[in-house]
């Protein structure tokens, strides 16, 4: 196995050709797939993640961690601090990360993180993880689709306004510090100071339908620490929130 940058003019999905590089053998740790379009650019619940020609990011990144502690909640948020930093050394611009896997600017989503982790049967432990970051750059001509209207954002306005944005340097600098923060066991202290979701109220929406609560703290897993409307606390993993205005 090697440890390569792959670059394609465009992909279904960057998740996909990573995780097939990975399940053949053919990638190491540290090897990456970026695409400057997706066909079939996937989001997490089975959704599609809106990737056209150049005006976004769409980079997946294999992971090999070590060990079972290293949860697949753990590497999401450790991606979202990848982000976060390296927008902000490229473009001075501060992102707010919404628990679990969104990054927002100026109230609209620019990036969402899709980690797909294949794990060992017996032990449990993860043997490679899939980061899937798509990062939109600057908003196409013809807007967003009517259904991510309101919704979804870009660091910058037009082609024009971003191009002062090296590409590669943005993904060399997201590659970069998502290997540095994912040594580390724990979700970093960035992922929670710069949590939009934290002390708010929130929606959440599981299989059994919508309730809101108030969002506690982030836990050291990742996890999410809410108070439910009659007192009681319990504790998130995979649902999905939504701020309350
Ligand atoms: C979400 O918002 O639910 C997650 C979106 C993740 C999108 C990225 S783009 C690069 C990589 N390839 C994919 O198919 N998805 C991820």
């Amino acid at each position: 196995p090697d440890v390569f940058l792959k670059v394609y003019p465009e992909t279904e999905s960057t998740n996909r050709t990573a995780k097939q590089a990975a399940i053949s053998g053919e990638a190491k740790h540290g090897s990456a797939v970026l695409a400057y379009r997706q066909t079939e650019g996937r989001g997490r619940r089975g959704r599609k993640f809106y990737s056209p020609y150049d005006a976004g990011l769409y980079l997946s990144v294999i992971l090999e961690p070590e060990g079972s502690l290293q949860e697949s909640l753990v590497l999401t948020a450790e991606a979202a601090v990848a982000v976060y930093k390296a927008v902000k050394e490229l473009t001075g611009k501060d992102l707010d990360i919404k628990w679990v896997n969104d990054l927002y600017y100026c109230g609209k989503k620019v990036c969402g993180i899709l980690t797909e982790a294949v794990t060992d049967f017996e032990s449990g432990d993860i043997e490679f993880a899939v980061v899937g970051i798509g990062l939109n750059i600057y908003e196409p001509e013809k807007g967003y689709p009517s259904e991510l209207d309101g919704i979804a954002g870009a660091l910058y306005k037009s082609q024009e306004e971003a191009s002062g944005i090296n590409r590669n340097q943005l993904a060399a600098a997201v590659i970069n510090h998502l290997l540095r923060e994912t040594q580390k066991l724990c979700i970093p202290g960035e992922y929670i100071d710069r949590s939009m979701v934290v002390g708010r109220r929130i929606c959440i929406m599981d299989n059994s339908g919508e309730r809101t609560a108030k969002a506690l703290q982030i836990c050291r897993d990742g996890r999410l620490k809410v108070l439910e409307k009659d007192g009681s606390e319990s504790i998130l993993s995979y649902e999905e929130v939504s701020l309350k205005i």
